[in-house]
């Protein structure tokens, strides 16, 4: 089978075919294995801030929700993140948060130069939203690597089912192009089963990944979140994650696809199953203990209440069950 010739109509059936396929699973483990052999990168995750302006529809930190109970990490609070991240091992630090503006441009390169001055050997990956292309700019200068930013629905009209009038598909890709052309790697990706999500969307969401050819790939399931105006919206299913994992394996033979969180959340062996189909980095989180469960994007999410070196070991013998090894380098993509 090769998908990589696949016309739309045809990766339309493939993605509709929505059952447990060990066979393309296995093909998409193959070529992860050609590339990566039996690799799992790590990122260490700190969730910095849980503040946002934005209002996006699925998500549980929008700014209009107001029970959500709201945290900073100081910059302190951030190295020190680091500092047990880099005793565990992890050699890319990755700063999550929301579109917060109390961290202005200033601060943000405060911080990643203070992380880049300690750790010179470390990956530092920013994920912080849409910015100008000038703040980027300051950023990969202070020292940033690299820049995560899901595309989330590469279709203009269900991006505007998803989101506010505010925010648009347009900004979002210029976005991605912008940090591309800077010289940051690049992570974009999607939710799978999203509200209002159709197949032909999920295929213009491979179309576009294609055109901006990125060195990761997240994807996860959309969950629901009780605070949100999707509430009453059904989450994305294992089987339909899984199998655009493959898919996207065999697309991107070279990128970094990580098994995440949401995909561990809606089943108890999610991430190993993401392995398996072809998955290979995985995210756990360094953010203090105390502020986990605040850092609430969908319901469910697992990991809230471990240390980060409980949380190591329970992924080391994950990853080890899955048959594949977690290794501690910086995990750069290979193409
Ligand atoms: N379910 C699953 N994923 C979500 N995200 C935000 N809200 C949800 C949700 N309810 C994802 C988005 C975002 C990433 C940080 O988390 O894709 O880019
Ligand atoms: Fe976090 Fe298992 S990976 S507790």
């Amino acid at each position: 089978m090769n998908i990589l010739n696949f016309k739309d109509t045809e990766l339309v059936h493939l993605i509709n075919t929505n059952k447990y396929d060990e066979g393309l699973f296995k093909t998409a483990d193959g070529i992860r294995r050609e590339n990566y052999g039996t690799d799992v990168y790590i990122r260490g995750l700190i969730e910095f801030t849980n503040y946002c302006k934005n209002n996006c529809y699925y998500c549980g930190i929008r700014a209009a929700n107001t029970n959500a109970v709201r945290y900073r990490l100081t910059k302190e609070e951030i190295l020190s993140c680091c500092e047990e991240g880099y005793a565990l091992g992890f050699r890319t630090f990755v700063l999550q948060g929301g579109e917060d503006p109390y961290f202005t441009d200033d601060a943000v390169c405060d911080i990643v130069s203070s992380i880049r001055e300690k750790y010179p050997d470390c990956a530092i990956t920013l994920s912080i939203g849409e910015k100008s292309r000038d703040s980027y700019k300051a950023y990969f200068s202070a020292g940033a690597n690299r820049y995560l930013l899901r595309h989330e629905t590469a279709d203009a009209s269900h991006y505007s089912n998803l989101h506010p009038e505010n925010m648009s598909s347009i900004n979002r890709k210029r976005c991605l192009y912008d940090l591309k052309d800077i010289g940051y790697q690049v992570g974009s990706g999607f939710m799978v089963g999203s509200p209002f999500q159709t197949t032909e969307n999920l295929v213009a969401d491979l179309r576009f990944l294609q055109e901006l050819s990125p060195d990761m790939i997240g994807i996860g399931p959309y969950i629901t979140h009780k605070q949100t105006p999707f509430a009453e919206h059904k989450s994305g299913t294992l089987e339909l994650t899984l199998r655009m994992i493959a898919i996207l394996r065999i697309l991107f033979p070279y990128a970094l696809l990580p098994a995440t969180t949401a995909l561990g959340s809606i089943h108890p062996q999610g991430r190993e199953l993401g392995l398996k189909a072809g998955a290979n980095v995985v995210m756990p989180n360094l953010s203090p203990v105390r502020v986990r469960k605040l850092y609430d994007l969908y319901e469910n999410k697992i990991c809230t209440g471990d240390e980060a070196a409980e949380c190591r070991m329970c992924l080391e013998k994950r990853v080890l069950s899955a048959g594949y090894q977690i290794v501690t380098h910086r995990g750069d993509v290979k193409r």
